[in-house]
């Protein structure tokens, strides 16, 4: 397409938008209720978004080529749908969605939402917005995509959902994307993510840096190299019984006071040098290691500080932003990832102004969408209008 309009709903900080623009869009539209986003919002792209997508009229929505939505993941009533008469999508905000497209009719959708709306609420959710775009009279593809098969170092499935209008195409939609299971050559230390001089606020406590060089000590010393269960340190040397906990729980700490027993020698010594771990906090006194055999060390991986303990993971490519509380660490940096760097993540460019306050930065990054995943495949869904267009030109 050359020049189109879209319209961005639950807009966010405009991943849609970024993706959009480089295919040359034109946004009419764009409605967020969160203020921050909507703050950073009008920053980049001088568009106020503050609009509760509830409170729209189909009056009020400017004409538009592309509906982007990037929408909460919300369960459908059963009742309505057992009822038969009622929409079985109202009261969620899929709701909102379709009726947008029941009034505007425009030709394309590009939504995205979480992988687990395939498989939500037993597959309901998924059924039901599948039934209602074709019966608003949309040919619709969900495919199932992760940044990483574009070679930006991050893991992130999520499912796009890309349609086109019925009378525009109605054959089988495909697309062409890389194989998923390549994972093999992002490393986002290659990959012209990270920043070599950062602000020192970035960096790890001092507490933090000891913790995990309890923790990289602990890894080295131990002959298991790929530790398929949590490490909790207060089961070594434990023998108390372990009736009353669920299965689950009975089964790591029998891993755990095994682990011990094979390794008891070092694992004194380690205690002992460390004083038992009593300067830690109880979650930092337990360590998970989902690095496999890729890396040797610690401080070679990403680490993150969860409440279910230290969490280390291998290095070829970023684990999920999410609406994080804990922010990453990168290993051999010894510092958490800056909002840049989460932004590059995303496929945001340089350009882009994050919001000034780092926690709301980071949700507002975790929340978005990746900007090359939209522009890789709305560009193929859009090639199908085009396609159209020129056989009926030939035609005629
Ligand atoms: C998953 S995020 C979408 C982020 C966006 N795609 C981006 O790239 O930044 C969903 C957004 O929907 C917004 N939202 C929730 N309810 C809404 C409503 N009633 N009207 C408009 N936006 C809403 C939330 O505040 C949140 O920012």
């Amino acid at each position: 397409m050359n020049k189109f309009r879209y319209i961005d709903l639950f807009s966010g900080i405009g991943g849609f938008h970024q993706a959009m623009s480089h295919l040359g869009g034109e946004c009419v539209l764009a409605s967020e209720i969160d203020e921050s986003a909507i703050k950073t919002y009008m920053k980049n792209y001088g568009i106020d978004s503050k609009h509760d997508i509830n409170d729209i009229q189909n009056e009020e929505i400017p004409e538009h080529d592309v509906l982007c939505a990037g929408f909460p993941c919300q369960a459908f009533s059963k009742a309505g749908k057992q009822m038969g008469f009622d929409d079985p999508t109202k009261g969620t905000l899929f709701f909102q969605i379709a009726r947008i497209l029941r009034a505007k009719k425009p030709k394309y959708i590009v939504l995205e939402n979480v992988r687990n709306l395939m498989s939500h609420d037993h597959h309901n959710t998924w059924n039901v917005i599948a039934k209602v775009l074709d019966e608003v009279g949309y040919n619709v593809k969900p495919i199932i995509m992760s940044p990483h098969q574009l070679g930006v170092p991050q893991l992130r499935e999520r499912v796009y959902i890309l349609g086109i209008r019925k009378d525009i195409y109605s054959g089988e939609l495909e697309f062409t994307i890389p194989d998923k299971r390549d994972k093999t050559v992002l490393n986002a230390y290659e990959a012209g993510i990270f920043d070599r001089v950062v602000d020192e606020k970035y960096n790890i406590s001092e507490q933090e840096e000891k913790v995990l060089e309890c923790w990289d000590e602990f890894y080295q010393g131990i002959d298991l190299k790929v530790i398929g269960f949590p490490v909790w340190s207060s089961e070594f040397g434990a023998t108390y019984p372990l009736d009353e906990y669920p299965g689950w729980k009975a089964d790591f700490c029998r891993k755990n006071r095994k682990l011990y027993l094979d390794n008891q020698a070092f694992i004194d010594k380690w205690l002992k040098k460390w004083n038992h771990l009593s300067g830690f906090t109880p979650t930092n006194r337990k360590f998970e290691w989902q690095a496999g055999t890729s890396i040797s060390s610690v401080w070679d991986g990403y680490i993150q500080f969860r409440p279910s303990g230290i969490r280390v993971k291998r290095p070829d490519a970023f684990p999920a932003l999410v609406a994080m509380v804990q922010i990453p660490v990168i290993g051999k940096y010894r510092r958490r990832l800056t909002p840049r760097e989460a932004a590059r993540l995303q496929s945001f460019p340089d350009t882009f102004i994050p919001d000034e306050n780092d926690f709301q930065a980071y949700k507002q990054f975790g929340n978005a969408v990746n900007v090359n995943c939209v522009e890789f495949l709305a560009k193929q869904l859009f090639a199908y209008g085009e396609k159209n267009v020129n056989e009926n030109r030939t035609e005629a």
